[in-house]
C-alpha cells in the first residue's frame, strides 16, 4: 500500500470520538467498553495525542500522561486492521517518544499483554522489577474508600 497521503496528527482536537470508538472495538481488546465522554477526559488529560489519518478517516491512535521530566507513560496504541505492517504503528510510537512533553523524560513506561515484541523493536526493554496495579474498584479499595467515608461522616 502506498503511504504517501497517510498523516500524522498532534492536535487534539481534530480527534473525532466516534470513529475513535470504532477504532477501538476493531483493535483494541482493552478499549471495547469505553464511552465517548470518558474518551474526552481521558484525551483532555493526556499529551501528546498522536492520531493518525488517511483523508478522513482515523486509522491510528496513541496517547502519552507525563510530568515532562521523570516519568511517562505511554497508552492505547492501536493501529487499524488494515493498515498494519506498513511502518505505521513504529512511527506513531516515535512520534510520540520524539514529543516534547515526552523526549527529556528519565523514563517510559507501557504495559502490554501481547505486543512485546513489537515494543522491543522500538528500545523498550523488559521491567519485571517495577509493576503493580491497584484495581479502583478491588473489594480492598470498595472497603477502604467506605470507611473514609464513615470516618469524615462521623466528622460532620
Ligand atoms: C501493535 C501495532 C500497533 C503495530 O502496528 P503496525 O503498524 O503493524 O507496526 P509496524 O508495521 O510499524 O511494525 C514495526 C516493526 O515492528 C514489527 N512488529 C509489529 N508487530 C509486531 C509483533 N506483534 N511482534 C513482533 N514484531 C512486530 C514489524 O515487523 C516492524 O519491524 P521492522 O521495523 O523491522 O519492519 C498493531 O499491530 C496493533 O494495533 N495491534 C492491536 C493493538 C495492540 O495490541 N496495541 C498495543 C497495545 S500495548
Amino acid at each position: 500500500m502506498d503511504c504517501s497521503h497517510i498523516q500524522f496528527c498532534t492536535q487534539k482536537e481534530k480527534i473525532d470520538f466516534y470513529q475513535l470508538q470504532e477504532l477501538f472495538k476493531l483493535g483494541a481488546f482493552w478499549a471495547q467498553e469505553r464511552t465517548q465522554s470518558d474518551l474526552k477526559t481521558a484525551i483532555a488529560n493526556s499529551n501528546p495525542v498522536v492520531s493518525i489519518w488517511d483523508g478522513e478517516y482515523l486509522i491510528g491512535f496513541a496517547r502519552a500522561t507525563s510530568d515532562g521530566v521523570y516519568r511517562a507513560a505511554i497508552w492505547d496504541v492501536v493501529v487499524h486492521p488494515k493498515y498494519r505492517g506498513l511502518g505505521l504503528g513504529g512511527k506513531l510510537v516515535e512520534t510520540v517518544l520524539s514529543h516534547p512533553q515526552v523526549n527529556k523524560v528519565e523514563r517510559v513506561y507501557l504495559t502490554t499483554t501481547h505486543q512485546q515484541n513489537f515494543y522491543k523493536h522500538i528500545g523498550f526493554e523488559y521491567n519485571d522489577t517495577t509493576t503493580m496495579v491497584l484495581y479502583n474498584n478491588s473489594p480492598y479499595r470498595l472497603l477502604q474508600t467506605e470507611s473514609r467515608e464513615l470516618e469524615v461522616g462521623n466528622r460532620e
